[in-house]
C-alpha cells in the first residue's frame, strides 16, 4: 500500500536526555504543530531530525532514540554538531531565515554553511529513498530543505513530490541577492508542487523563477524542459476541533483542578474590575516584532494613563536558536526593556509585564489563550501566525480581540481582527483603546465570522487539499508526455 513520506528538519517529538534517560516532548513550532494531526490520521512516515546532535547521544541510547521515534511513525536523521552549526545555525537560519523575512542586514553569505546545507539536504534525500517505493507520495517541508526535491527527482525521475513552504518568500528583488539563487531555485523546482501560504508569496516565487532562470511561466505553471511545475497558494489551518475542545475542558476545571496560572490570571481578573489582559506568544524571534510591541505598549501607557493598573502584557517567548548571535541579542534587548518598562510603570499592587521565558505544556497555552480578553500579535513579518487562529479557536463565548500585524500571512483570512502596522505605535495604542471599548456584540459578531472560517479551513482541509492538487500533478504529468 502506498504511503505519504512527510519530510522537515524538525520531528513533531523533540528527544531530550535528563539524568540519563530519553525525555520526549512535542516541538514548538507552526510547522510541527499544524502537520502533527494530519500524520496522525494517515498512513504516513515523518523523517526529520529529533533535536540532539549525535555527539550528544551517547552510544547506549542510540537505538532507543529511533525506538521513540518509531513509536510515532518517525524516522530519526542523526546530524553532527558541526552540520548542525553549518546547516541548521548557519545556512538555514543565518542566510535564508533572515533574507526570506526581509532583514538583509543579518543575512550572512558564507561558503561553509552553503557546503553543509548541500551536504544536510542531500542527507535527507537519502534518507527519503531508503523508505521510498514507487507509488508513494513524498511531501516536503520548508526552507531548510529547498533543495531536496531536485536531489530525490535525480534518483527516483517518476517520484511524485511536493514541497511547501512555511516561511515568506521573498520579492525577486531581495531573493535575487542570493549568492546560490539558481541552485536554490532548481532544488525546489525538483517538487511536481510547490506551495506558499499566500497569493504574494507564490508570486515573488513565479517572478523569481522566470527572471533568474528564464523558464517559461504561465499563470501559475512554470514549464520545465521534461515537466510542468505548479505552483499554488495554500493557507495553513489549525486543528480546530483540538484547540476548541481543550477551551471547553479548561472551563469545566473545578478549583482544584486548576493550574496555578490559571489560578493567578483568574486572580489578577476578579480583584481588578474591569481589568483586561493582553496576550502575546511567540518564539523569541526577532521577526515576531516582540521588542516593537514592548515599545508600543509604552507607548500606550504614556499617552493613556488611565489604563495603568487596568492592563497587563502577559508575554510568553518560547526560547529558539539561540546559538545565532540575533536571537541572542533580541533576548537581552527583551529582558531590558521589559525591566525598563516594569520599573517605569509598576505600583505597589501591579506590574504591567508578565514575561514567561520557556516553554509551556499545552494546557498553560489554553489558559493563557482563554484567560486573555485581547491578543496583540504585532510580527515584522510572519509566513502565517498560527497563535493568531489557536486565539480565536479557544474562545468558545466567542468574546475577546485579536490585534493582528499585517505582515502576517494569517492576516489576509482574518479581516475581521483589528489589523495594525506593527511600526506603527499610535495605531497599535489606538487599536488597544479600540479593543478596550469594544461592545461584546461587536466582539461576537467578528469572532463568529473569524470561527466559521477557521473551521472550514483547517489544517486537515489545508493538508488535503495540497494532496489533491498533488496527485492532480501526476495525471497532467502524463499529459505532458503524450504531447
Ligand atoms: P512559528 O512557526 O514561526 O513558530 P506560529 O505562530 O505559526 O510561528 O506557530 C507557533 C506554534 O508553536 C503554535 O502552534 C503554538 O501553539 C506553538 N507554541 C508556541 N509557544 C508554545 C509553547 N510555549 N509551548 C508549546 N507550544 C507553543
Ligand atoms: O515556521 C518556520 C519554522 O522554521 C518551522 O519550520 C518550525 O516549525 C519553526 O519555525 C520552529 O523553528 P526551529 O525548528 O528552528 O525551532
Amino acid at each position: 500500500m502506498s504511503k505519504t513520506i512527510i519530510i522537515s528538519n524538525r520531528l513533531p517529538l523533540q528527544i531530550s536526555i535528563e539524568n540519563d534517560h530519553l525525555e520526549v516532548t512535542p516541538s514548538v513550532g507552526g510547522l510541527a504543530t499544524g502537520l502533527k494531526s494530519f500524520h496522525k490520521d494517515g498512513d504516513s512516515v515523518w523523517i526529520g531530525w529529533p533535536g540532539l546532535t549525535e555527539e550528544e547521544i551517547p552510544e547506549k541510547l542510540k537505538g532507543e532514540v529511533q525506538k521513540k521515534a518509531k513509536d510515532e511513525n518517525c524516522v530519526a536523521v542523526n546530524l553532527s554538531s558541526d552540520e548542525i552549526d553549518g546547516f541548521y545555525y548557519g545556512f538555514s537560519n543565518r542566510t535564508v531565515w533572515p533574507l526570506f523575512h526581509y532583514f538583509m542586514e543579518y543575512t550572512e553569505a558564507d561558503d561553509t554553511y552553503w557546503k553543509f546545507y548541500k551536504q544536510v539536504n542531500q542527507k535527507y534525500a537519502d534518507e527519503i529513498l531508503k523508505y521510498y517505493e514507487e507509488g508513494d507520495v513524498i511531501w516536503v517541508h520548508d526552507y531548510q530543505l529547498l533543495l531536496v526535491p531536485n536531489m530525490v527527482r535525480e534518483k527516483a525521475p517518476e517520484a511524485v513530490i511536493g514541497f511547501f513552504n512555511h516561511i515568506p518568500f521573498p520579492s525577486y528583488e531581495v531573493f535575487r541577492t542570493l549568492p546560490w539563487r539558481d541552485e536554490v531555485l532548481e532544488g525546489v523546482l525538483g517538487a511536481d508542487l510547490i506551495g506558499f501560504h499566500t497569493y504574494d508569496y507564490e508570486r515573488h516565487f513565479l517572478s523569481s523563477v522566470s527572471r533568474i532562470l528564464r523558464y517559461q511561466v504561465d499563470f501559475n505553471e512554470i514549464t520545465l524542459p521534461d515537466r510542468i511545475v505548479k505552483v499554488d497558494s495554500f493557507p495553513m489551518g489549525i486543528d480546530y476541533k483540538k484547540f476548541e475542545q481543550a477551551a471547553l475542558d479548561h472551563f469545566k476545571n473545578t478549583e482544584d483542578q486548576q493550574s496555578e496560572l490559571q489560578r493567578r490570571l483568574n486572580h489578577h481578573l476578579e480583584s481588578t474590575p474591569d481589568a483586561k489582559l493582553i496576550l502575546s506568544i511567540d518564539r523569541l524571534d526577532y521577526t515576531k516584532g516582540i521588542a516593537l510591541r514592548i515599545r508600543a505598549f509604552e507607548y500606550f501607557l504614556d499617552k493613556y494613563p488611565e489604563f495603568i493598573e487596568k492592563v497587563r502584557l502577559v508575554m510568553l517567548a518560547v526560547p529558539s536558536r539561540s546559538n545565532v548571535p540575533q536571537y541572542r541579542r533580541l533576548k537581552r534587548e527583551v529582558d531590558e526593556l521589559v525591566g525598563r518598562i516594569n520599573g517605569k510603570f509598576s505600583t505597589v499592587s501591579w506590574t504591567p509585564i508578565w514575561y514567561f521565558y520557556r516553554s509551556m505544556p499545552f494546557e498553560n497555552l489554553i489558559d493563557l489563550y482563554t484567560s486573555c480578553g485581547i491578543a496583540l500579535l504585532t510580527p515584522i513579518r510572519d509566513g502565517m501566525n498560527l497563535v493568531a487562529k489557536e486565539y480565536i479557536a479557544t474562545r468558545t463565548n466567542h468574546t475577546g480581540v485579536l490585534i493582528l500585524s499585517e505582515m502576517a500571512g494569517a492576516a489576509h483570512e482574518m479581516n475581521e481582527a483589528l489589523i495594525i502596522n506593527p511600526n506603527n505605535f499610535e495605531q497599535v495604542a489606538q487599536a488597544l483603546c479600540t479593543a478596550f471599548g469594544m461592545p461584546e456584540e461587536e466582539q461576537i459578531q467578528r469572532n463568529k465570522m473569524l470561527q466559521k472560517r477557521l473551521r472550514r479551513y483547517s489544517v486537515e482541509k489545508w493538508a488535503n487539499d495540497f494532496m489533491k492538487a498533488l496527485h492532480a500533478t501526476r495525471e497532467n504529468r502524463d499529459a505532458f508526455k503524450s504531447i
